[in-house]
């Protein structure tokens, strides 16, 4: 049986499709039971991947050596656990940049794996390091991995590359590990820059607290009898404070309601019936890992993620709901990950789409200043004056990240 802990951390997995991630979370995860139910599992894995993986040491063994996901030492001696971290599992693909930037909001740092057998950057490679520079994500170890692939001439210049690349960055400095997360080479060395680099942030436990919904669902199967049914279920991760079984939320923005032909959100409260963190359940949570919350909304109001990218915590403490808002502009000199070239400022009447939180919404620029510029959102989103806000603009047949807004007050 293995100890099972809350994960304490949330450690984002990015980098370009198939240099490796999955394979990296499945070497750290090592001989972890997934104990999430099969809804659960269903509900959440899909879209957001989040693995928990229990870092262990062996005290008798030195530096790099001692770190391992086995109980058992190469010794024969028990392992002890260090921490359990979740990692979010951001998907490479391009065309889910949405939602590789709505999981940074929830990460505390961040591997990015990098391939040693392709030319450094590749498109996403570029493009997920600049969202953790927008995001503000500053921990980061990078995982050169495949070295299994290339000989270790191929290596050094991949690694040259790798630094000259990063140079400049949010990630410059980072400690550049080289593994092989499918021959299970190096994975000590990896956990002990984790350890080093991505500290558990210091949390204050008096904090009113911000779930931020990254998905939520329906968990009744159909034909359910009314008597039968179980609430709607919450997906997501705290940034701050804890939540106990009982507590009265409230949602924000909210639902949607037809309203004389005018749409509008209205907070939603409700109180929570159960909890769910590393798979088990839970009287009370804290950060960390992805969380289940179950509660006494009817099922109908969460079925597929209608409330993903709100906010939920104590009735009245959430921040206000902005249907337009202005944003302090900070573009990025040239658009990341094509040859697109440079970005251009932002016009009045174009569209935008923006990820706040966990929070993605498009709206129509009404007013463009040098610097700043005001939108009206489609959909409304709940946050607090001064939150990052990650731009991007339609370029070709895809959304492209421009710049970081900051929210004005
Ligand atoms: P997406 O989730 O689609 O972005 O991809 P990913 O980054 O999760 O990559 P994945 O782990 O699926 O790996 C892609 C391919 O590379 C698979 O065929 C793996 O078996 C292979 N692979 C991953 N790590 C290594 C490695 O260290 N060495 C070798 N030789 N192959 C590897």
């Amino acid at each position: 049986m293995v100890d099972k802990q809350q994960p304490e951390v949330n450690i984002g997995l990015v980098g370009h499709v198939d240099h490796g991630k999955t394979t990296l979370v499945q070497a750290l995860s090592g001989s972890w039971t997934d104990q999430h139910s099969e809804e659960m599992k269903r509900g959440i894995s899909i879209r957001l991947g989040y693995a928990d993986a229990t870092f262990r040491h062996c005290p008798d063994v030195d530096e790099p050596e001692c770190y391992t996901v086995e109980e058992e030492c190469p010794d024969g001696s028990r392992s002890e656990p260090l921490r359990t971290v979740s990692f979010v599992d951001a998907p490479g693909h391009e065309t889910l940049m949405a939602t590789m930037l709505s999981g940074a909001s929830l990460m505390d740092g961040a591997v990015l794996v990098i391939s040693a057998n392709e030319p450094v950057p590749q498109p996403q490679t570029e493009e997920h390091l600049m969202a953790l520079d927008i995001i503000g994500i500053d921990n980061i170890v990078i995982a050169q991995n495949k070295v299994d692939l290339v000989d270790s001439e191929q290596a050094r210049e991949n690694y040259d590359e790798i630094q000259a690349f990063v140079e400049g960055t949010v990630a410059e400095g980072a400690p550049v590990v080289p593994i092989s997360a499918g021959q299970e080479v190096n994975i000590d060395l990896l956990m002990n820059a984790i350890e080093d680099e991505i500290p558990t942030p210091d949390r204050d436990p008096d904090a009113d607290a911000r779930l931020h919904v990254a998905r939520s669902f329906d968990i009744n199967k159909p034909g359910t009898t009314a008597a039968n049914l179980t609430g709607g279920v919450l997906g997501g991760s705290l940034i701050q404070g804890e939540l106990a079984v009982d507590d009265d939320i409230e949602i924000r923005p909210g639902r949607e309601v037809e309203k004389g032909g005018q749409t509008e959100y209205v907070p939603i409260q409700t109180t929570i019936r159960s909890l769910q963190a590393g798979g088990q359940d839970a009287d009370t949570v804290t950060p960390g890992g992805l969380l289940g919350v179950g509660t006494g909304l009817d099922p109908s109001l969460t079925k597929g993620d209608a409330l993903a990218g709100r906010i939920a915590g104590p009735p009245g403490s959430l921040p206000p709901t902005w249907e337009a808002f202005t944003m302090d502009v900070d573009l990025l000199e040239r658009v990341v990950g094509t040859d697109a070239g440079e970005v251009e400022e932002i016009s009045t009447g174009e569209p935008l789409m923006m990820t706040v939180g966990t929070a993605t919404t498009v709206g129509a620029v009404t007013s463009a200043r040098e610097g700043e510029c005001e939108v009206n959102l489609k959909r409304p989103v709940a946050a607090e004056p001064g939150a990052t806000i990650a731009i991007n603009r339609r370029i070709g047949a895809r959304w492209r990240l421009i710049g970081l807004g900051t929210l004005q007050g």
